[in-house]
């Protein structure tokens, strides 16, 4: 029994150091870390410029409330908005949805909004009504009454988008829905029926934005353009951080008192996020696009070619490893704790891989084989137990 409440299944190691892209157990055993902290680490655990810049924060001022200027929140959004946005500073990705939702609902006058099935926003009780998990939502009713909830990828999907409709909240590539990705053809129709009924499009970019993919966004990869973006996890590297992004035209319509909170663009938070949006620069982002372009032909050639692997999916460095059903995702991570190698997973019976973005291309190749070692370990166990 503990003191926490139980809303996580935890397994039996406690987290206690790290460096680069390696984090230590309170055992003193050390892990090849391809987790991120489920895609919030992305410069991993010994970046001395994000230190130095906390640090000196921490010693001027650690907090004040939004009712004064913030000149660090202000260069924060400068450096992550594009040009024509303006940001509002939150404290994690659900948040950053619940402002998105609320954003809609103002900017439209309509109430109506359209999700897709396995799309996942977060756990409070608007973002909640648009994440396309009914396990997830049991026990919760009735949550935000107006919501269509829509196949992904699928061109039926289109219909529920009407007049009525405020916006429309979608991950072009699904994170924890199992690294499913947006089809450009599909995406592209999403926006122009948008367009076309007066909808806004809220791109949720939580997982796979901050340089994730290999572009600041992953929407880049597609041309899209959306109305709202939310972004969090790696925007400050650790600490807890969110952002709404809006096009001005839309941003206008929240005044003071329509929206707030008490720790957002907090400033030491702020001085995290400014020297994270400093070293993600395009010369960056190439390094995560050819690690990740390499990443997905290693695992091309090492483990499509197994049975126990139906798919690989994914961008840069988001991956999911789908696996067939006769070897369990659980049985996989617990085998690769042994190894040495921290993973995660995703839905459907899905490895998922989450590296932080600073990771040595010759970790991750030992890790591969690693993870290929395993799966045919387990699937040959599981075999003889079957013949047995
Ligand atoms: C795409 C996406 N949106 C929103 C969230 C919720 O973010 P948070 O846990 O910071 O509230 C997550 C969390 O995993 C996510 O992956």
């Amino acid at each position: 029994m503990t003191t926490t409440m139980h809303t996580y299944d935890q397994f039996p190691f406690d987290i206690v150091d790290g460096h680069d892209a390696y984090l230590i157990d309170d055992q003193g055993k050390e892990y090849l870390d391809l987790t991120a902290g489920i895609g919030v680490c992305n410069f991993g655990y010994s970046n001395q410029q994000i230190k130095q810049a906390v640090a000196d924060q921490v010693e001027k001022v650690w907090h004040i409330t939004n009712l004064y200027q913030n000149q660090l929140a202000e260069e924060v959004a400068e450096d992550l908005c594009p040009a024509g946005y303006q940001a509002f500073f939150c404290n994690s990705g659900t948040e950053a949805n619940e402002a998105a939702i609320k954003l809609a609902h103002k900017a439209t006058g309509k109430h109506e909004l359209v999700a897709f099935n396995y799309g996942f926003h977060g756990r409070t009780t608007g973002s909640l009504s648009v994440t396309g998990y009914p396990h997830i939502q049991e026990g919760f009713a009735p949550l935000m009454p107006a919501v269509k909830m829509v196949p992904f990828n699928d061109p039926a999907a289109l219909d529920a988008i009407t007049e009525d409709t405020a916006a429309v909240i979608l991950e072009v590539i699904q994170g924890e829905g199992g690294i499913n990705v947006g089809q450009a053809d599909w995406l592209h129709q999403v926006q122009e029926k948008c367009h076309a009924t007066g909808t806004l499009l809220i791109i949720d970019e939580v997982q796979s934005g901050m340089g994730r993919t290999g572009h600041r966004f992953a929407f880049e990869h597609y041309g899209l353009e959306p109305d709202m973006i939310t972004v969090a996890k790696g925007l400050a590297n650790g600490l807890p951080v969110g952002a709404l992004l809006a096009k001005e035209s839309v941003a206008k319509h929240f005044q003071p008192g329509d929206h707030g909170t008490t720790f957002g663009g907090n400033k030491v938070v702020m001085s995290a996020a400014k020297e994270v949006l400093k070293q993600l620069n395009p010369e960056f982002l190439a390094t995560v696009q050819a690690k990740g372009d390499w990443l997905f032909d290693q695992l091309e050639k090492k483990l499509s070619p197994l049975e126990a692997v139906t798919g690989i999916s994914g961008a840069g460095l988001m991956v999911g490893i789908h696996l067939a059903d006769s070897l369990s995702v659980g049985q996989v991570i617990q085998a690769l704790h042994k190894e040495g190698i921290l993973t995660l997973s995703a839905r459907g019976n899905t490895l998922r891989l989450l590296p932080p973005l600073i990771v040595d291309q010759a970790d991750l190749d030992q890790a591969i084989d690693k993870i290929s070692q395993t799966i045919q370990q387990l699937s040959n166990a599981d075999q003889a137990v079957a013949v047995k």
